[in-house]
């Protein structure tokens, strides 16, 4: 069984599917590693590392699909939406697929994914179990986004983040407001701390409260309570219109106090709830910063611009997408490991081992034999459930 490794095509990626520390794992499991030439060059991984660990190279990114039995890549087809379609012609019948394909984007393109016979498993589907935890590459890049974001906010502040007692007198601490304590959250709270400042944090999933009290952030409390929070994979459900704004009215005054905000509010699929407006904004003091991870699927902050970093009102607002591809070291490194470990998982003896009832395989594979089979996807893209399947419900199809 190959396993390929191309360079990733999309714009300003730096990160890389497989990283040299995890290759002898892979082929003392059997599996042979072809890896594209320079794949791993903007991630700070040469060629001759991966060779000392027993990789092959080919020069040629069309031969890397040609002889793989399995394509290993951070943005897939999918998740690539400017270079991403040209893998199409390139990916065939016969031939797995892990990494992000976003399986709640477009379905036209999730289609043409399917279309090809490719066997593709969405890395983004993996089940939050402990028994997946290993291969939860959203948690990784999470963490790494979660650090970075703080970063930027603490090189964009005109301010300090720590207390400092100096004999030029006292400098009190940065005031940082995390919206969303999941796991992206949770790591900037840490590192905020860290870096001294003092956190708070807000989150619908009442679950989260323990967990930023246990960073040593206070939780702010509103007096609002979601329908229903959390659903049954542990992601925040969405809430109707009017939530949204009694929570924007109930945060104004913390987002006010706030030196920056980390917002990280995402529901899976759909577009980020606005949780801070431009009202709000114009509270907050001038030189404040706002570091949106939201911003790809609209942002939490209604100033955000995809990809952009927009002042306004005195204030930074920083919308930089894909974030984590601004750490590729250690990005690649955690999703390395999350990848081979799944590879590790569903591949024994240089065969698929598809066994559906085991969640790790069931929930992330989503496409198989021409057809788009993944249940959770069809039923959120509304194609009927297929015939056979667990879920078999009747809805419109759309395919
Ligand atoms: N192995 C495991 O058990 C495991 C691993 C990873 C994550 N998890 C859990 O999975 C869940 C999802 O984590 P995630 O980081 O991927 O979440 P996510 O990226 O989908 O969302 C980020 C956070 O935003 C919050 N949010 C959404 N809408 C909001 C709103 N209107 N106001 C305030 N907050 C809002 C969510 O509750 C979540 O905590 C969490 O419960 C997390 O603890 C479990």
């Amino acid at each position: 069984m190959i396993v390929g490794v191309p360079r990733e095509t999309y714009p300003g990626e730096r990160r890389v599917a497989l990283v040299p520390a995890v290759i002898p794992g892979l082929l003392k499991a059997g599996f042979d590693v072809i890896v594209e030439k320079g794949a791993g060059l903007a991630a700070g991984y040469r060629d001759e590392d991966y060779a000392s660990k027993g990789a092959r190279f080919v020069s040629d990114r069309a031969d890397v699909f040609r002889a793989a039995d399995v394509m290993a890549q951070v943005l897939g087809v999918g998740a690539n939406d400017e270079t991403g379609d040209a893998d199409l012609r390139l990916i065939h019948s016969g031939q797995h697929l892990v990494g992000f394909l976003r399986p709640f984007g477009r379905i036209e393109t999730l289609q043409a994914l399917a279309a090809t016979g490719v066997t593709s498993f969405s890395i983004e589907l993996m089940p939050r179990t402990t028994r997946a935890q290993s291969m939860d590459a959203l948690s990784s890049m999470a963490t790494i986004c979660g650090y970075k974001a703080v970063v930027i906010a603490a090189d964009t502040l005109p301010r300090l983040f720590p207390m400092l007692t100096t004999a030029a007198g006292t400098i009190t601490p940065a005031r940082v407001l995390v919206i969303g304590a999941g796991v992206a959250g949770l790591q900037a709270i840490a590192t905020a701390r860290r870096l001294g400042a003092v956190a708070s944090a807000y989150d619908l999933r009442p679950a989260a409260k323990e967990q930023v009290l246990s960073l040593g952030a206070r939780f702010v409390e509103l007096p609002l309570e979601a329908t229903d929070a959390q659903d049954t994979h542990g992601y925040a459900r969405a809430q109707d219109e009017a939530f949204y704004q009694r929570q924007r009215e109930l945060l104004g005054r913390v987002v006010s106090e706030s030196d920056v905000v980390i917002a990280t509010a995402v529901v899976p699929g759909m577009k980020s709830p606005v949780l801070v407006t431009r009202e709000m904004v114009a509270t907050m003091a001038a030189g404040s910063v706002i570091v949106d991870l939201a911003a790809d699927r609209g942002g939490n902050c209604e100033l955000t611009q995809a990809g952009e970093i927009v002042v306004a009102h005195g204030v930074t607002i920083n919308g930089t997408v894909n974030l984590a591809s601004t750490v590729p070291y250690h990005a690649s490194q955690m999703y390395a490991r999350n990848v081979s470990a799944f590879l590790l998982h569903v591949f024994k003896d240089g065969a698929l081992r598809l066994d559906l009832d085991d969640p790790i395989v069931g929930e992330t594979l989503l496409t198989r034999d021409g057809t788009l089979t993944n249940s959770r996807v069809r039923a959120f893209h509304s194609l009927a459930a297929l015939a056979g399947s667990r879920d078999a419900l009747p809805t419109q199809e759309a395919m």
